[in-house]
């Protein structure tokens, strides 16, 4: 049953997400509960919205609210939102064009702001950030897999790369090669698989080049210069960081988590063995407490500079995104990804702080449009 319309004159915040016939709608519940509740705390009114249900012309539109917990949601009928918080958690989904029909609505509306419209893609991603003298040099080498020339080029240019699905996520279809020209079998192509990686050894790249077809399955791939990350007891780890807009629509780091491989993956992702670590820990233990300093002021340097040149890149206004960054064995900084859909940081500290400050920005954007 639908409950009468929430009469509210606090701001309204719409966590943009898809039907699912099952379950109502999709996504991480206790994410959603979270937000919902700290916009409360903040004087907002939340709710979760479906692509379906979002009717730009209506006066009231269909939506689920947490009572409570994150178990229990109740249907009601909400006013039409000021900001669209989009959790679509599905690339799958947002290619559709319906949904794709419904954000670009949602851009052109004059009185609804939707930030972080659109997934990234990481060729792209890296293509921006070459635009420009300032963040070219955090990102690898990087190319389109297309065919053996291809993969012939940039091994013959870096004898250590990465292939990365160029619309992967969480360590999905990763692959490393690397080229040792004093062993018999000279190539090692490593294929990530749930927490282990399976090595293939061989003595031609027209042998590696088939065992990757496979792997691939014609999606579109990028080919990467590998980066010696900085390891400890041989486990590598990377830096993982929130970069978030404040209320006055500024970027800002949020926090910086690390992530440490497990023993036998080519990733740091937790779900693949990978641990979660602190960098104020983890760092000055390998690069001494001054160090450390510095390194830390160039990440969170870096990472404004890239979340700048990524929006600038997109074209579309974001208001949060996460980032991968590896810091190489002398220190030296690298770019892998960024997120437009964020996971849940696992550090209290972080996630408490993410979640207000998602509602920093929504203070930025609603100013903006009463002013
Ligand atoms: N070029 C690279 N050199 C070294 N390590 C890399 C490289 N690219 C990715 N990695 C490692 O693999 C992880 C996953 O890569 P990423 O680009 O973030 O893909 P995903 O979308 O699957 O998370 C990174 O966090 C990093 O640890
Ligand atoms: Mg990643």
């Amino acid at each position: 049953m639908i409950h009468r319309v929430e009469e509210d004159t606090k701001p309204v915040v719409a966590i943009l997400t898809m039907h699912d016939s099952e379950r109502q709608f999709r996504g991480n519940r206790q994410n959603f509960h979270e937000i919902i509740k700290t916009g409360k705390d903040k004087g907002y009114l939340v709710y979760v919205v479906t692509v379906r249900d979002l009717k730009l012309k209506a006066d009231t539109i269909r939506g689920f609210i947490s009572n409570g917990d994150p178990h229990t949601w109740e249907q009601r009928m909400f006013p039409l939102p000021q900001v669209i918080y989009n959790r679509i958690p599905y690339r799958e989904d947002e290619i559709k064009p319906r949904v794709r029909r419904k954000i670009k609505q949602c851009i052109l509306h004059p009185h609804i702001e939707i930030y972080n419209p659109f997934f990234f893609n990481k060729r792209k991603l890296i293509t921006w950030l070459c635009k420009s003298q300032l963040t070219r040099k955090w990102a690898p080498i990087t190319k389109k897999l297309k065919g053996l020339p291809s993969l012939y080029d940039m091994i013959r240019r870096c004898s250590y790369l990465y292939l990365k699905p160029e619309e992967g996520k969480a360590g999905q279809g990763i692959m490393r090669l690397k080229y040792q020209k004093s062993k018999p079998m000279p190539y090692r192509l490593q294929i990530q698989n749930n927490k282990n990686s399976i090595t293939y050894k061989s003595a031609s790249l027209e042998r590696v080049w088939g065992r990757i077809c496979k792997e691939t399955k014609g999606a579109p791939y990028i080919i990467q210069q590998g980066i010696e990350l900085t390891a400890v007891h041989g486990r590598a780890f990377d830096l993982r960081l929130l970069v978030q807009k404040s209320d006055l629509g500024v970027w800002g780091v949020t926090g910086i988590g690390a992530r440490m491989a497990g023993t036998r993956s080519i990733t740091t992702h937790v779900p693949r063995g990978g641990t979660i670590e602190d960098p104020e820990k983890l760092l000055p233990s390998l690069f001494g407490s001054e160090e450390t300093e510095v390194i830390l002021n160039k990440v969170r340097n870096a990472a404004v500079h890239i979340a700048k040149q990524i929006e600038w890149g997109c074209r579309y206004k974001l208001g949060e995104m996460s980032m991968d960054l590896g810091l190489d064995t002398s220190g030296g900084l690298w770019f892998f990804e960024a997120n437009s859909r964020p996971m849940k940081f696992d550090e209290p500290s972080i996630r408490k702080r993410s979640l207000e400050r998602i509602f920093d920005y929504c203070d930025y954007l609603i100013e903006k449009q009463v002013n």
